[in-house]
């Protein structure tokens, strides 16, 4: 068993008096108001314990971490069907690219960029009786925690500045891969993108990923075959034009969202969230990238 306290205190050491933390995202005008020297980690491991250091308990805008979650739902509840409308390639782009979309006639690359999450928000919209309701609760169980929020006002924030996924959902919706309504589908997207949670509980609401479909638990959400899928989703897609960046130096599948979080697993082991505001060029959490290779090259556990 490695000596993951130690790992984190050795990271969180080296890192926290970095002064270049990148750029906290100011296009959701919302988020341009938190505080970049926020640093925070959390492991949850399979095993039982858990590790945390820094600004782990303190609540975040997931933003597209969220993705994961809307997709695992959407497999569970269309199965197959869903890959007629959006593929499984990395895109190489931005998260919010669109030209790409117009090229390839409605159909995203995948699921975890804006347009390809905008195509699973319409089926949940379509199959679900009570959309964001029903997601509440989804994440609220796999968390186990009845106290995750949507943040109305960066919701709100986004309704209002969202331009470009206005664009990709009426692209989409030109090209018949939108069913509902385009403010609708939207309202649905910018909710589940403000999801607001801390370390701990992206850990555990992610754990069913790296346990095999269980959550901490032990109920099942998806079969392993799902999960598989997801993983690999993560791991080519979840990090947009930076997702080989993040294979080759941290080797892990993992989601980023432009809150700054980032949730990373490793199969049958552990699941490692971390905060800090600041982004990369690719939009991605400067430090959280950072802790993360910090993390799999001193542990040495990596999916490689
Ligand atoms: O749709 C958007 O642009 C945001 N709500 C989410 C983007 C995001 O988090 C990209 N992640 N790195």
């Amino acid at each position: 068993m490695q000596d993951f306290k130690a790992i984190l205190a050795a990271i969180h050491a080296e890192l926290n008096s970095e002064v270049d933390r990148g750029i906290v995202a100011s296009y959701i005008p919302e988020l341009a108001t938190v505080d970049s020297n926020k640093f925070g980690i959390h492991v949850a491991t399979m095993e039982g314990p858990s590790y945390c250091i820094g600004d782990w308990n303190q609540p975040f805008s997931i933003q597209s971490v969220s993705k994961v979650l809307t997709l695992s739902i959407a497999m569970g509840l269309v199965g197959e069907s869903l890959w007629k409308r959006v593929d499984v390639e990395p895109s190489g782009n931005p998260f919010n690219h669109l030209s790409l979309l117009e090229l390839e006639s409605g159909i995203p690359r995948n699921p975890l960029i804006n347009s390809g999450a905008i195509v699973v928000a319409d089926v949940l919209v379509s199959e679900l009786k009570n959309p964001k309701e029903d997601l509440l609760a989804y994440v609220r169980d796999l968390a186990n925690d009845q106290s995750i929020r949507f943040n109305e006002e960066v919701a709100q924030s986004e309704i209002r500045t969202g331009f470009k996924n206005f664009a990709a959902a009426n692209l989409l919706k030109s090209f018949g891969n939108l069913n509902n309504d385009v403010d609708e589908v939207l309202d649905f997207y910018f909710h589940q993108c403000s999801l607001e949670m801390n370390c701990a509980q992206l850990s555990k609401t992610f754990y069913f990923l790296a346990n095999r479909g269980k959550c901490s638990r032990g109920k099942t959400y998806l079969n392993e075959s799902q999960i598989k899928r997801i993983n690999a989703l993560m791991l080519s897609c979840g990090f947009y034009d930076e997702a080989g960046e993040f294979g080759f130096k941290v080797g892990l599948p993992g989601k980023s969202g432009v809150g700054g979080g980032i949730v990373a697993l490793l199969p049958n082991h552990f699941v490692i969230s971390t905060w800090s505001p600041g982004l990369n060029i690719k939009g991605n959490s400067k430090l959280g990238m950072e802790a993360l290779e910090r993390f799999t090259t001193k542990s040495k556990l990596s999916i490689f």
